[in-house]
């Protein structure tokens, strides 16, 4: 295949993690014959700093015109007093809509070499897989009217949390669609109790559900989710949720898998599929050569899979991921007694260097 990727380094350790994506992905191109074009673009603070706004035409126009975006981080505590259209945050939610991408899949998947890399017990978080399903482009990110008005102690500000049927509907239905192929169950999770949108959304996900019926449906408060999900993380397959609560649960979701620094994530459903790790731009470890560049690696297997269909180079990748690991090799943040701690450029090297060998050759040959 020919394939053209957008690449979106952005902030903080952004340009680290899609640096060493953008090996993992040239190596696999080489190793099944893809011609794979990269091009690299600003967004977020780095376009601020250099065109002073955080998503220029030209990069919007590029990923458009490309087969898919790779994206690594946006944000800096530098911008945090910006105004909201010009935070580094606003182009990539400018981003996803543009994009159309509502469908925004997060796995959860323990790695078994990684167990004692979570700050739950073995007995519990053992055998976790979980795939939230988080709505992307709708809620109170984008509900209108928003904003500011008034001063001084009067001052208010608003947001609007608002669903149409037809958003909610889309999303069940991707939710439904993957676990059928997981482990037929979902768990869609709201605020019924309270809000009139998660009372539509239970009703119209209800509905959907009859349309599946060798799924197995559950509705779930999200407090009660928050902490079903670290008393209990194996009985979850599927998470169906809305924005801003998806925001929140696949961070927690994250930690059960040891550290943030290991979740992918794949945008779909729009024009282009938007790829990124659910982690942010880490700030304090920008520029270090220390951050965890697994979850952009795992990103592009699910770019590979989900935008090209190549099954077997995000399988291929996957498993070089979790043979690295069996290896003991970790980065700072998922380093348990007696491994051995990489770089990000050096766990780079290490997913590429499995990935270039050919299939013939054993696994015995791998060596640190
Ligand atoms: C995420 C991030 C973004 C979000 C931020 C950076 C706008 O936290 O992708 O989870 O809230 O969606
Ligand atoms: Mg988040």
């Amino acid at each position: 295949m020919d394939l053209r990727i957008a690449i979106l380094p952005g902030d903080g350790i952004g340009p680290e993690v899609t640096g060493q994506a953008v090996k993992a992905l040239q190596a696999i191109g080489q190793r099944f014959g893809h011609n794979i074009e990269t091009t690299s673009h600003l967004i977020g603070g780095a376009a601020l700093d250099t065109v002073g706004v955080p998503l220029p035409d030209e990069t919007l126009q590029a990923c458009l015109e490309s087969d898919a975006v790779l994206l690594g981080a946006v944000g800096a505590p530098k911008y945090d007093s910006n105004p909201p259209k010009l935070k580094p945050e606003s182009a990539l939610l400018e981003l996803r809509k543009q994009l159309g991408v509502f469908a925004n899949l997060r796995p959860a998947f323990l790695y078994s070499s990684l167990v004692d890399a979570s700050p739950l017990k073995r007995e519990i978080v053992e055998g976790t897989d979980i795939l939230v399903v988080r709505e992307l482009t709708g809620g109170l990110y984008f509900g209108q009217p928003r904003g500011f008005e008034g001063e001084g102690a009067d001052e208010r500000a608003f947001n609007t949390m608002a669903y149409s049927a037809y958003e909610v509907e889309r999303i069940a239905r991707i939710a439904f669609a993957a676990a059928r192929k997981r482990r037929g169950k979902v768990t869609s999770v709201d605020k019924a109790n309270v809000l009139e949108t998660s009372q539509l959304w239970r009703r119209v996900v209800t509905g959907i559900a009859a349309e599946y019926s060798d799924v197995r449906l559950e509705h779930m408060y999200v407090d009660n989710c928050s902490m079903q999900l670290i008393s209990r993380p194996r009985d979850f397959d599927v998470i169906l949720t809305e924005n801003l609560f998806g925001d929140i649960l696949s961070d927690e979701a994250a930690m059960l898998t040891g550290s943030i620094g290991m979740l992918a994530s794949a945008s779909i459903g729009g024009r282009k599929g938007l790829y990124e790790p659910v982690h942010g731009s880490a700030p304090d470890i920008a520029g270090q050569n220390k951050a965890n560049p697994l979850a952009t690696i795992a990103s592009v297997a699910m770019m590979l899979r989900y935008s090209f269909n190549l099954a077997q180079e995000a399988d291929e990748i996957e498993a070089a991921i979790r043979d690295t690991l069996d290896l003991g090799l970790r980065t700072a943040d998922i380093a348990t007694a007696g491994s051995t701690i990489l770089s990000t450029e050096e766990m780079g090297d290490q997913i590429c260097r499995r990935l270039l060998l050919v299939a013939s050759e054993s696994r015995s040959l791998y060596s640190v």
